[in-house]
């Protein structure tokens, strides 16, 4: 192999590794008229990461959490907040589906890990074998925490499960408004944040998720006073 063949040969990795990126980004312009709730689903996404404000187009503010924000692949506004947003996420194209079968025996919690799970999108039953119900939530569901699926109450049936693949972590991290002012903290082992709930409170003023604490991608943030160690997970795409 000569030089030339090397060089091309390194430019066609490069090319592969920047298009196996893992994310996607738009701009999506999501409108709260008359002060009204509003949300938009975005096209092709099973998660949205992050959202920013690119372009605000009404008088009234847009503030993360409060007046615009994100769950799973749907964005909301509200409280008159009309904006163009850049909307990070993860492509529909990136989750895996496979069927599974989870038996709960003789009416008891029983659960299977999903290897390689990282953020559980969805899971419906594709084939149901029991006399007894498999009820979403019920008697059926989910941890994206430990990459773990369950049946209960004598539920068994073959499940069609889609995640996204990776890791999925969970640490405990203080985050701190100081004189009631707005604070973040990155974790930068994250590729994505996606529950974050407080441990042990520190502040007397109230620590309400969304509210006065909230998290965006690898990013945490805090305000109104709300001071605690938050028990934070996320996952790491491959
Ligand atoms: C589950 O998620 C996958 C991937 O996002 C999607 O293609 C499929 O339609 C979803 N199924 C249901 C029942 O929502
Ligand atoms: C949004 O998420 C993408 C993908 O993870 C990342 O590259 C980008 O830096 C994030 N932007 C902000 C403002 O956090
Ligand atoms: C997964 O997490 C759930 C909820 O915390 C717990 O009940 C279950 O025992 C865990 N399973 C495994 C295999 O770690
Ligand atoms: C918060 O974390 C910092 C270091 O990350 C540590 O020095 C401090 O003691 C912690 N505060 C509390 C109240 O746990």
């Amino acid at each position: 192999m000569n030089a030339v063949v090397i060089l091309a040969l390194f430019s066609v990795l490069a090319a592969a590794q920047a298009t196996s990126d893992p994310d996607e980004c738009d701009t999506i312009r999501v409108e709260s008229w008359s002060y009204k709730y509003a949300e938009k689903v975005v096209q092709d996404a099973s998660y949205v990461l992050n959202m920013t404000v690119v372009d605000r187009q009404s008088a009234a503010d847009c503030t993360l959490g409060e007046s615009f924000g994100y769950q799973k692949a749907t964005l909301w506004v509200d409280h008159g907040c009309r904006a163009d947003f850049k909307v990070c996420y993860l492509p529909v194209r990136r989750t895996e589906c496979q069927v599974l079968r989870v038996e709960s025996w003789n009416y008891k919690y029983a659960e299977k890990t999903v290897t390689g799970a990282a953020l559980f999108i969805n899971m419906t039953v594709e084939d149901r074998q029991s006399a007894a119900s498999c009820d979403l939530d019920k008697s059926f569901g989910f941890y994206n925490q430990n990459s773990t699926v369950w049946v209960d109450h004598g539920c068994r049936a073959d499940f069609n499960i889609c995640y996204v693949q990776g890791a999925t972590s969970t640490t405990t991290v203080n985050v701190s408004s100081w004189n009631y002012k707005y604070a973040t903290k990155i974790l930068p082992s994250a590729s994505c944040i996606y529950s974050m709930r407080v441990a042990n409170q520190q502040s007397a003023a109230p620590c309400t998720l969304g509210t006065t604490y909230g998290f965006v991608a690898n990013t945490m943030w805090v305000s109104d006073g709300c001071r605690a160690d938050f028990s934070v997970s996320y996952y790491s795409v491959y």
